[in-house]
């Protein structure tokens, strides 16, 4: 055992690499992310969700017919079972992530395949639970707010549909190519705290809808996917363009952080938040409502100093001013994210569970040792 002082110690793992991956490449000086060699920009400009989960999935990108099946296979799984409504219901007080969480838990109770670790078996409920967790989420939005669940509609693609059974509309193809390049940018990337997290759950080879709430717990904290809520609170926060640089020199001179920008792999732009600025542009200038753009770009301009510290805007950063023009509320921002995520958790747990390890890594033990132990009534 080495002594204290020859330990290294990498808090948070960081710059740790702990196995190889054929899932995406990263490069954070250079901010670049391919997907299964592709590089995201192609990919948020030329290709569609379904397009990005049959190449995460399957390594390759899908012929015609290879596409057309697997969006027949998503658009006819998104039903769910009676039972997971009234679990919904029973729980519909708690936070989105919550319930989203303990649905998918729940919906292993129907699956007689919950127990196989087989690749085709993980592939199956990896697809089928892209298919049906926009089902859970917009059913519990709506019985949370009173309404009915709308029923999938299963001639909409996967971004049209999930618009449709939040709001009861089908959207214009252009919000839901909004929402489809989004899910896009978060499909998959690497080890981040919630595929990591998947990963060390299907290292002990439990089943596959347990890595999945792995994934889910850990995806909702404010430091991961729960930036993108933080970001409008403060966007809310500041009103108004003019008021950027009062907020900016309040938060980080007492030592704050401005949610949304950061990242722990990029040290450049993140590739992703450039697609999203774009849109997020193009869509309050639709609607009409171009304060939120104007006041994220003012904040932006805010952070440059910071830029050569590494810290710039991340995906998280205009996603947000998205969903709020979408009329989605904060507390389902991150549920959209998990939502996109899915296939990425899915291909990690899917290269995990075929060249397995156990993750166990060590911790060095700072307290005291070899302490006399004490009979409870002689202690003070
Ligand atoms: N605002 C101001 N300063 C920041 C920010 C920020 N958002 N992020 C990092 N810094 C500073 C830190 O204060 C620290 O400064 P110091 O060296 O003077 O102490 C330095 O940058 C390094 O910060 P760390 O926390 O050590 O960097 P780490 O890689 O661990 O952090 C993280 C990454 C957690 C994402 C961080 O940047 C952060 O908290 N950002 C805000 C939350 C956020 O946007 N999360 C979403 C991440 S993207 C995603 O999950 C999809």
């Amino acid at each position: 055992m080495p002594a204290d002082g020859e330990i290294e110690i990498k808090r948070g793992l960081n710059g740790v690499y702990f196995d190889s991956t054929k899932a995406s490449f990263i490069d954070g000086e250079e901010g670049k992310l391919l997907y299964r060699g592709y590089n995201i920009h192609d990919l948020a400009e030329n290709s569609t969700f379904e397009e990005v989960v049959y190449l995460l999935i399957y390594g390759k990108l899908p012929n015609r017919k290879e596409l057309d099946d697997i969006t027949a296979e998503i658009q006819a799984s998104r039903d769910i079972p009676d039972y997971i409504y009234d679990i919904i219901r029973m729980v519909k007080d708690s936070h989105p992530m919550d319930v989203l969480r303990t649905a998918i838990s729940a919906l292993s109770a129907s699956d007689p395949d919950a127990e196989d670790l087989s690749p085709e078996a993980i592939t199956r409920i990896g697809l089928r639970l892209t298919a049906q967790a926009p089902t859970i989420v917009c059913a519990h939005h709506r019985i949370s707010e009173g309404l009915s669940p709308v029923a999938p509609d299963s001639t909409l693609n996967h971004a049209s549909n999930f618009l449709y059974m939040l709001k009861g509309e089908i959207p214009s193809d252009d919000e839901a190519k909004t929402l489809d390049v989004d899910f896009v940018l978060h499909a998959e990337h690497g080890a981040n705290a919630s595929a990591f997290a998947a990963r060390v759950a299907a290292g002990t080879q439990t089943d596959f809808y347990s890595v999945v709430v792995a994934a889910i717990s850990t995806l909702k904290g404010p430091s991961h996917g729960g930036a993108a809520e933080s970001v409008m609170n403060v966007a809310i926060e500041i009103g108004d363009p003019e008021n950027a640089r009062e907020f900016a020199e309040k938060t980080l001179g007492s030592g704050g952080r401005i949610m949304g920008f950061g990242h722990r792999v990029y040290k450049t732009a993140d590739p992703r938040a450039r697609h999203l600025r774009e849109r997020s542009q193009r869509l309050g200038e639709q609607y009409g409502d171009p304060k939120w753009f104007q006041i994220l770009s003012a904040l932006d301009a805010e952070m440059e100093p910071y830029q050569k510290r590494g810290i710039w805007a991340n995906v998280d950063f205009f996603a947000g001013s998205i969903y709020h023009l979408f009329g989605i509320p904060k507390n389902l921002f991150i549920s959209i994210f998990a939502l996109g995520r899915i296939p990425g958790w899915t291909l990690q747990a899917l290269e995990q569970y075929q060249n397995n390890i156990l993750i166990r890594p060590l911790l060095n033990y700072t307290g005291e040792k070899d302490l006399k132990y004490i009979p409870i009534d002689e202690r003070e």
